[in-house]
């Protein structure tokens, strides 16, 4: 199965948002990675559904998936204004929902495909029983809140055993791993078993342009 790849525009030059989705998306990536914090669950604050809103027009003309990240606390809260908003994937943190299958559910409700993130020092028998409920699960390797952080080694088992448990399952559930990845450890972690990589400082940096880190990442992907 082919790896996609979804840019996080956390990394991504603010100051002209537009123009860089634009770039990464004629560069051929299929998702869009939206971080989203609240300065509680993690220490850092970024954007709200208004972005969201501003993106999907521009994801909606060239059929580009919202994968949209909640990194707060009180998601529940969020799910309604970020679907409306036009997010296509919702994924909230395990260790941010006391009633997570409640969650998963309002989310389909919602009109978003549901997805759950689990924290480097979180086990994967946390999800064991909301994974038949969900459609992507999202395995953290870097401690969320920034871009430009070193991917843990440790995670690339972590996503070998995520990828036992979702064959297990037997439901068509995506693997999307997230934090610190780059060219150099993406094959690495797509024979982990992972279907999404997102990355961010990887693909938005001042070393190359957004063309030309996406076309490094299908070289080394093997997709040229
Ligand atoms: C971190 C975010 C990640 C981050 C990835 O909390 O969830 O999506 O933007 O950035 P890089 O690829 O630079 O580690
Ligand atoms: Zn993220």
């Amino acid at each position: 199965m082919k790896t996609k790849l979804a840019p996080s525009i956390l990394s991504a030059d603010f100051s002209r948002l537009g123009e860089q989705v634009r770039e990464v998306i004629n560069a051929g990536a299929e998702w869009l990675h939206v971080d989203v914090m609240d300065g509680h669950f993690v220490p850092n604050i970024t954007i709200g559904p208004l972005v969201v809103k501003a993106l999907k027009p521009i994801a909606r003309e060239h059929n580009v998936l919202l994968d949209v990240h909640l990194m707060i606390e009180y998601p529940d809260r969020y799910i309604d204004a970020f679907a409306r908003a036009g997010a296509d994937i919702i994924t909230v943190q395990v260790e941010a929902c006391v009633h997570l299958h409640r969650t998963v559910q309002a989310i389909r409700d919602a009109g978003a495909r549901p997805g759950v993130a689990l924290n480097p020092a979180t086990p994967l028998v946390t999800v064991s029983e909301i994974l038949p409920y969900i459609d992507l699960l999202l395995v953290m390797s870097v401690n969320p809140g920034f871009g430009g952080q070193r991917y843990i080694p440790t995670s690339t088992r972590k996503i070998a055993q995520a990828r036992r448990m979702i064959d297990a399952c037997g439901q068509a559930i995506e693997l999307e791993v997230d934090g610190g990845i780059k060219v150099h450890n993406a094959r690495e972690v797509a024979n982990a078993g992972a279907t999404v990589l997102v990355a961010g400082s990887a693909i938005f940096n001042r070393e190359r342009s957004v063309t030309e880190n996406i076309a490094a990442f299908h070289q080394a992907l093997g997709q040229e």
